[in-house]
């Protein structure tokens, strides 16, 4: 089992990494609710170069819960990288000197492989472009797990923006390590990348791609639901063209097996009915408390 430095792709995780994960976010339930000082003396940056609401308030009530210290910034225009063009690498050479951990979120793709590259301190990638959401997918993974018992044997349905949403790249990397089957659903324009459906059929996973919300939920344990990404549509047309077509309300939840489960990393615009969260079906606020958990695991397997 490899030593968790940075973690920065779902792919530099073996099955046994992800394992070994969960099952501490698993033992984190109770210490998250007692407090521990276990990472007393450890001190988190938190480099939020996009908006975030979930991925950095559950990193810093994670830490908080360990007894570690935070800082950082939560808008690039008060930084130096904003304010006067500092460069990532820069930024990065100098919060290493005032912390033992670098949690970042960038627009750019790659950008949390280099800045693992100019770091001496662990990275954690919080969200790099529309590439990947590690954490996120790890805490989707321990969500599915708590729920519904296991991963292995589960239909997992990933549906809406397929093309631009990094979560269900992440997610879906890491359920090719698990025995699942996957449907895929999403408008034409908006489907998975070639390059992640051909790796997890590499994988011997069991894939079908559909394109419309009916068929996306039928017959599958766990539905996962994705906003369309209008900040990553190079051109307002196509964000258009797209937006509103894939949405869950009751009708959708009518054809769901009823012990399924909908799942969303959020935030929401309107793809999600708000009548949809009084259904049992509707997990989505559980998964973000699995956020906390989650990430004092990692946190604790990187720096305990
Ligand atoms: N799921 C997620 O990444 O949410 P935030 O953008 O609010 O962090």
């Amino acid at each position: 089992m490899t030593r968790l430095f940075n973690l920065i792709a779902i792919q530099d995780l073996a099955r046994e990494d992800i394992d070994r994960i969960l099952d501490r976010a698993q033992e984190m339930e109770e210490i998250s609710k007692k407090r521990s000082n276990q990472l007393g003396s450890r001190i988190m940056a938190c480099l939020f170069f996009e908006p975030s609401t979930r991925t950095r308030l559950s990193f810093e009530s994670a830490m908080l819960r360990l007894g570690g210290k935070v800082l950082g910034f939560a808008d690039v225009g008060v930084s130096s990288a904003g304010g006067k063009g500092e460069t990532l690498a820069d930024t990065i050479r100098t919060v290493e000197r005032y912390a033992d951990i670098i949690v970042i979120r960038h627009p750019l793709d790659g950008s949390a492989r280099l800045a693992a590259e100019f770091s001496n301190k662990p990275i954690i990638n919080a969200g790099s472009g529309s590439e990947e959401h590690p954490t996120q997918a790890l805490l989707d993974l321990y969500s599915i797990r708590k729920m519904k018992g296991t991963i292995d044997g589960m239909h997992i349905s990933l549906c809406g923006d397929l093309k631009y949403g990094r979560t269900v790249h992440s997610l879906a990397m890491a359920l090719s390590k698990y025995d699942v089957r996957i449907r895929f659903a999403a408008p034409s324009q908006l489907e998975m990348k070639p390059a992640i459906v051909n790796e997890i059929i590499r994988a011997g996973i069991d894939v079908e791609e559909v394109d419309n919300m009916a068929d996306a939920v039928k017959a599958t344990d766990v539905v996962y639901m994705t906003r369309i990404q209008k900040e990553r549509f190079p051109d307002v047309n196509e964000y258009n063209a797209v937006k509103g077509q894939f949405r869950i309300r009751l009708e959708e939840v009518s054809l769901m097996k009823p012990d399924g489960i909908i799942l969303h990393p959020l935030p929401r615009v309107d793809e999600l009915d708000p009548a949809v969260d009084a259904t049992p079906q509707a997990r989505y606020f559980d998964q973000v408390e699995a956020g906390v958990v989650t990430r004092m695991a990692i946190l604790d397997l990187i720096l305990g």
